[in-house]
């Protein structure tokens, strides 16, 4: 360590949490710095299966503190739930810290997200309906509420009141929803801003003052490079920063203070929601692939798109987020395959090969990928507990990934538990 970025490096669901949770586990403080309840980490540990959506993952450790920066929207009923739930199984929330900058959803903005994307129509981006995107759109206009707001009752109210009067004029005239009732959703916020408040902190000072300290720090990304509103796939993106470079912003220190960004992929692809995907599966292999990979999201349960590897995207996702190393989950799910297609480039429809990602979906959803074929591995990899363990062909497969991707692969993902994962 001492501070350290995990970041998901294609359209995310890669098995961060697992990572995020081995190195949690040698944390003195986690940190999240951007998106929100959008997103869905599941963690297992000692025989026990959490899912969080909000909460950093280091809270299954009692002695480190878990922060959630100022670059992330706080849906307060949500996040209360899950605090509620874990404390129900005998996890101590103390050490978590949310920043007052954090922007607050509000039931308008899922209700917008609702009412925008039905407006879309075979457009829609699919997003997870939690309302992050119009939370992050009141952000950027200057006009969201902080939790800082939340937690002050009269600035709250004199806020909430204007806004939802807005929201109301945006929901009933623009896209002719049924208005909220606005009086209501204040009494019910006051409410979670009186149990939020005392997680209140101001997360920029102390993330600089653990780095000061020498800490241990663990930066947890959300959602993947793809997702990214500017490197991604636009507009079928969330609308935050899950780079490593968003960690920065999100929690409020500088990117001097990291030491490492390890980028966590799948040894396929997957993808839920719209959108171009030159690798994707619609045969049997892909159908194999979701469901013994379990490829079923963790926040919506929306079966999840599988394709091949993706070389282009992970050399893309290597430049964009500077990546020291990589974690490579789900190497068990591909056993038994006799050949793995890998795609290395894409060719356009006049026959040219281009080696970097296009700067735009109307150029990836022209091209089609170029494979390379590369002998598969067998055998029940997830009993396997050192790397030298793996089958040859297994290790053969990852050293010619680590050539494609330009990155070395300093972690083995072989089944979901934390012990399942080879470190070389
Ligand atoms: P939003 O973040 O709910 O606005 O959704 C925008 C896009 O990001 C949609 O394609 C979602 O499916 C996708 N997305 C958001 N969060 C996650 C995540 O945690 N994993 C995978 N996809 C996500």
């Amino acid at each position: 360590m001492p501070a350290k970025i995990v970041v998901g490096v294609q359209w995310g669901d890669e098995g961060k949490g697992k990572i995020i949770d081995i190195l949690a586990s040698r944390a003195d403080v986690v940190v999240r710095s951007q998106g929100g309840n959008n997103a869905g980490h599941t963690v297992e540990s000692n025989g026990e299966t959490y899912k969080l959506h909000l909460v950093p993952s280091g809270i299954l450790y009692p002695n480190t503190t878990c922060l959630i920066g100022c670059g992330v929207v706080i849906d307060p009923q949500d996040i209360l739930r899950e605090i509620d739930g874990l404390i129900q199984r005998g996890i101590d929330c103390n050490n978590l810290k949310i920043d007052p900058r954090a922007h607050v959803i509000m039931p308008w903005h899922r209700k917008l997200d609702g009412l925008s994307e039905a407006a879309l129509g075979g457009k829609q981006i699919g997003t997870t309906g939690r309302g992050i995107g119009p939370c992050y759109m009141d952000k950027a206009e200057r006009s969201g509420i902080r939790m800082y707001d939340l937690v002050h009752e009269s600035i709250f109210r004199e806020k909430a009141a204007a806004v939802g009067a807005l929201k109301n004029k945006i929901i009933t005239q623009i896209y002719g929803g049924e208005a909220l009732d606005v009086d209501t959703i204040i009494e019910e916020y006051v409410g979670y801003a009186k149990r939020l408040a005392p997680y209140l902190a101001d997360v920029s000072v102390l993330t600089y003052e653990a780095v000061k300290q020498d800490k241990e720090i663990l930066f947890e990304g959300a959602q993947g490079t793809l997702l990214d509103l500017d490197v991604g796939t636009y507009p079928y993106v969330t609308s935050s920063h899950p780079l490593s470079a968003g960690c920065c912003i999100g929690s409020g220190v500088g990117p001097t203070v990291i030491d490492e960004v390890i980028g966590v992929a799948k040894a396929y692809t997957t993808r839920v929601g719209a959108g171009p995907f030159p690798t994707e599966l619609f045969d049997e292999m892909g159908d194999m692939i979701r469901n013994r990979g379990n490829e079923f999201g963790t926040t919506t349960g929306r079966p999840r798109r599988t394709g091949w590897f993706d070389a282009v995207i992970l050399r893309h996702a290597v430049r964009a987020n500077g990546l020291t190393a990589l974690a490579i989950n789900k190497f068990d799910t591909l056993s038994g395959i006799e050949t793995l297609k890998v795609c290395v480039a894409y060719k356009k429809p006049d026959g040219t090969i281009f080696t970097e990602y296009p700067c735009d979906i109307q150029e990836l959803e022209d091209c089609t990928p170029v494979y390379e074929e590369v002998p598969g591995f067998s055998g029940d990899l997830s009993k396997c507990k050192t790397y030298d363990e793996l089958p040859q062909e297994c290790k053969d497969y990852i050293a010619y990934l680590e050539k494609v991707c330009g990155c070395p692969i300093k972690m083995v993902g072989v089944g979901p538990s934390r012990d399942q994962n080879l470190e070389r």
